[in-house]
């Protein structure tokens, strides 16, 4: 019986006479009813995450940056501090800790992950959870092992929109007929020419070799850590040792628009094309296509991923799709639907395309919305442990993302074993399904 659990069911045994108070006591809201949780990353991403946490209790606080950990201590004062996850997650049980926020760089999301699951810790951690095919697998297997036991969810908030709910409906209720392919594509465009040079030392308050971590060593440069809060990420993300580009930076949102109505498995396939190889920064513009084979409500379907420019065939010379910066698409048999984040038309094509093989779902039938994405974790790990992008589901959306980078990487069509997690055409490839990291670091700890 873990900490909360206990103390919930000393409250139980002390609260059963008290039949009018009962209520109150078990409220979400009550103390023993809170999660004592640590933020790992205080500053940027993590301050979107400070009102949500508030309505817990943050026990611990982790940033490699010591002033970036004074701003998180403005706001849980009585947190304690580190400066190394690693021993914030050897603290665990003194900290009595139930579960783990990470709002840290790409290149440490699935350590992070894994470490706590390893430890028995519920995670939340921010897209796009792996940088590598492997690191996706890995966090998968493990979280695989604990369901049941914990709750997991990937920073992509935005599916909470309504708009996620309504293209799965639409799709699976056939207004577009039988669903053939997929698309979804993004339009940023970070231009880096090359990891950048050794400039001056890091200051005081960083730890810079901690802020490398597992990755390869690189010089530090002040560059790194010029963006903003929250947008500090486009500082680094486009370089392979510590991003992985487009796909972890917007792409796990908008894939996710595709993902969430498509229920798939892994690819069988993988080819991509783009601008010429960069061994230190990943692509602007490239476009990745996949073989997802049938399921139980639908036949294969071609899922494509397009990025910095490059978009799908607009299905009507009136739309415009590069006016969508981010945006997805569904063909089927009768009919397109082209979606924003929030908003979706559909085109029915051909004189068959009358509509009347589609029924609207009745009101009651209608996909229940999720309340609040953060919320949504902090009652899983209380309770049913159901979340909407759990480590199953998000870690086979960035696999799928990140093969399409490989093939891109061997300028082939490459053939993938799901169930192995091999490539199976090309020696080459699979060297690319993983990386190097610097002595001293595992990914199993
Ligand atoms: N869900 C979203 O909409 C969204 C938006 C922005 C960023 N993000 C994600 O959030 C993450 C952080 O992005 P950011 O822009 O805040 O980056 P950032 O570079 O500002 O880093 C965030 C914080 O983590 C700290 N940090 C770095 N390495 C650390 C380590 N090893 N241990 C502990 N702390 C460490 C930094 O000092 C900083 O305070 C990224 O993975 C990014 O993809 C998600």
């Amino acid at each position: 019986m873990n900490r909360r659990n206990f103390i919930r069911s000393a409250t139980l045994a002390v609260a059963a006479p008290l039949i009018v108070t009962q209520f109150k006591l078990f409220g979400a809201d009550v103390p023993s009813n809170k999660l004592n949780l640590a933020l790992i990353g205080s500053w940027g991403r993590g301050e979107a995450h400070f009102d949500s946490l508030a309505t817990q209790n943050v026990v611990a606080l982790c940033d490699v940056n010591e002033d970036h950990l004074a701003f998180g201590l403005k706001k849980f004062p009585t947190a304690k501090t580190y400066v190394d996850w690693r021993k914030l997650l050897d603290d665990h049980q003194s900290l009595g800790l139930d579960g783990i926020v990470i709002c840290t760089p790409d290149h440490t999301h699935a350590f992070i992950s894994n470490w706590a699951l390893n430890r028995g810790l519920h995670v939340y951690c921010e897209k796009p959870l792996a940088n590598t095919v492997e690191e996706a697998r890995i966090v998968r297997a493990n979280f695989i092992k604990n369901r049941g036991k914990l709750a997991t969810q990937v920073g992509t908030q935005r599916h909470a929109f309504a708009n996620f709910n309504r293209l799965r409906e639409l799709v699976h209720d056939g207004a577009i007929g039988d669903l053939k392919a997929t698309y979804a594509w993004g339009n940023r465009q970070l231009r880096r020419p090359g990891y950048l040079p050794a400039a001056g030392n890091p200051p005081d308050s960083l730890h810079y070799d901690l802020w490398l971590g597992p990755a390869p060593f690189h010089p530090y440069n002040p560059g790194y850590f010029s963006g903003g809060p929250g947008m500090n990420c486009l500082q680094w993300n486009m370089y392979w040792d510590f991003g992985n580009g487009q796909i972890g930076d917007m792409g796990s949102h908008t894939m996710d628009l595709v993902w969430n109505v498509i229920d798939a498995d892994s690819p069988i396939s993988a080819e991509a094309k783009g601008e010429e190889f960069n061994p230190e920064v990943s692509p602007v513009t490239m476009e990745s296509h996949f073989e997802n084979p049938a399921n139980g409500w639908r036949g294969p379907v071609r899922v494509s991923w397009y990025q910095g420019g490059a978009l799908p065939p607009s299905p009507k010379e009136f739309i415009d799709l590069s006016k969508i910066g981010h945006g997805a698409m569904f063909k089927g048999s009768k009919g397109f639907i082209v979606a924003d984040f929030t908003s979706r038309m559909i085109l029915p094509f051909g004189d068959q395309a009358d509509m009347t093989y589609y029924k609207p779902r009745a009101k009651e039938d209608v996909l229940p919305p999720i309340s609040q994405f953060q919320k949504e974790w902090f009652d899983a790990c209380k309770g049913n442990l159901k979340t909407s992008c759990d480590f199953d589901y998000s870690s086979r959306m960035i696999e799928q993302m990140l093969l399409g980078l490989v093939a891109y990487r061997v300028g082939k069509k490459i053939e993938y074993d799901g169930v192995s997690g091999r490539v199976t055409n090309s020696p080459e490839a699979n060297a690319y399904l993983s990386h190097q990291y610097r002595e001293g670091w595992t990914l199993n700890g």
